[in-house]
């Protein structure tokens, strides 16, 4: 198994009956979680849930393969264009998979602007040759207006620097049909990669979405697909107490049902750090819903929280172990770290020392991951733990397909729709009136109404 679960912190064993949970309440959670299993399966075999199939699909990993060996080629950077779950993968991919300092050393420089702040994106624009980079815009429905007003701004200089021939710096991914991106690229011929409809955004880091850039910045994309396709191989196990998306998903339900709204997830590595962001849109797009599917209003949801290990120790944790008990806490630990050597004390006489010489950062970042996780467990606080033997492409992949799967099953024990956002929606179209966009001129007369009853204070 590529990756191991850890939930013993959130039973009645380590952390007493208040808090903690008993077999049979988990058994129960199991029973009633057969039918949530039926129906995921019947949506993935009818591929109304694509997002299941993507970690087999050999032919894309071999066509963006090839198309990642000539953009290497070609490009001295690379820009990714698109925010939400069309930017979060890719950057998590980039973080976890390749050197901190790849652009020192590396091309193309992998560059992810997933905000329109303008003084963020004027500084990549003045620092890179747009004539010598790939612009990837990447939008699945073609028309979200930051990705949008960010490819504009980039077209300006790409015009300037090639005129006619701007396009062909372009790659765009995007819905098969649908779209904006759809009806640029009927007018050039651009390079087009598919998001498939049945796959939504923030479970499309397995897509071109997140296939192109990790390929093009190097990565075996071929074994991150295969740690994927292992770990979907586990999470169709029937035997759900043996399932650990299922048990991650119960455990989650739970306490979800017992008040505990908020779900921190803590790498202890900085490698993961964005994995940590990745989850919390997928948690809190997928599982933060105000009606259930019989259309009974749940304001369900759990608020997502990134932590980092071991510096939030000395930010977050105090809290965690001393404040609310309203959180169930997920640990990230690596037990092999790809690069970890010993400490040597080269001030033997500050004997307070000694106790580095011959352990290594890695050994440390460990410990103070078992520290904390002590001091929860021993005041009561729930969490668990989910190791990766080591950082590469295949637990990586596997860790992507585990919380997805996760979050689907425990949309599925909430009875809500996991797969929709109505509540991006809104704000996106909220914006587009705002901005003028045609089509939203009543919308932009009922904002400005409420935007009236302001109260504000000149300071
Ligand atoms: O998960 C989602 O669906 C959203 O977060 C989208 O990824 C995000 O809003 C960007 O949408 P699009 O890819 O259509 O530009």
């Amino acid at each position: 198994m590529p990756l191991t679960l850890d939930y013993s912190n959130v039973m009645v064993e380590n952390i007493g009956e208040t808090h903690g949970i008993s077999e049979s309440m988990l058994q129960t959670i199991i029973q009633n979680g057969h039918d949530v299993y039926n129906t995921l399966k019947e949506k993935a075999v009818q591929d109304i849930l694509g997002f299941y199939k993507l970690p087999f699909d050999q032919q894309l990993v071999k066509s963006i393969k090839d198309y990642a060996e000539v953009a290497r080629g070609r490009f001295n950077n690379y820009v990714h264009i698109g925010i939400g779950g069309s930017a979060l993968g890719p950057i998590a991919l980039q973080t976890s998979l390749r050197n901190s300092y790849y652009n020192f050393n590396e091309k193309p420089k992998m560059f992810y602007p997933d905000n329109v702040d303008p003084d963020w994106i004027q500084e990549l624009t003045d620092h890179i040759d747009v004539s010598k980079t790939l612009f990837h815009i990447v939008s699945k429905s073609g028309g979200t207006a930051e990705t949008a007003a960010t490819a504009l701004h980039f077209m300006r200089y790409l015009n300037e620097a090639l005129g006619d021939d701007f396009y062909k710096n372009l790659l765009f991914t995007t819905d098969p049909v649908e779209g904006l991106l759809n009806r640029i690229a009927s007018e050039y011929p651009i390079k087009c990669f598919r998001i498939p409809p049945n796959v939504g955004g923030r479970f499309s880091v397995l897509t071109a979405v997140g296939l192109v850039p990790a390929a093009i910045s190097g990565i075996d994309i071929g074994q991150l697909m295969q740690g994927a396709a292992e770990m979907a191989e586990i999470c169709k196990t029937t035997d759900l107490k043996k399932n650990p998306a299922f048990v991650y998903a119960a455990i989650h339900y739970h306490y979800m049902k017992k008040g505990k709204n908020i779900s921190v997830m803590m790498p202890y590595s900085n490698k993961l750090k964005d994995m940590a962001d990745w989850y919390r849109q997928l948690w809190a797009e997928s599982l933060g819903k105000r009606l259930d599917n019989d259309k009974n209003i749940v304001s369900t949801g759990q608020t997502p929280v990134k932590a980092l290990g071991a510096t939030d120790q000395h930010s977050q944790v105090q809290l965690y172990v001393e404040g609310p008990n309203d959180k169930v806490l997920s640990f990230l630990e690596v037990e092999k770290f790809n690069n970890d050597h010993s400490l040597k004390n080269y001030f033997t006489y500050i004997k307070e020392f000694n106790y580095f010489e011959g352990k290594s950062l890695g050994q440390l970042l460990n410990a103070e991951k078992k520290a904390t996780e002590l001091a929860l467990t021993n005041n009561e606080r729930p969490n668990l733990t989910i190791k990766f033997p080591q950082i590469d492409e295949k637990s990586i992949g596997a860790f992507f397909f585990l919380l997805e799967s996760a979050t689907a099953f425990t949309g599925g024990l909430l009875n809500i729709n996991a797969f929709n956002q109505p509540g991006v929606e809104e704000g996106k179209i909220a914006t587009y009136a705002l901005m003028g966009r045609g089509g939203y001129e009543q919308k932009k007369l009922a904002i400005e109404k409420q935007l009236k009853k302001k109260k504000t204070f000149e300071i």
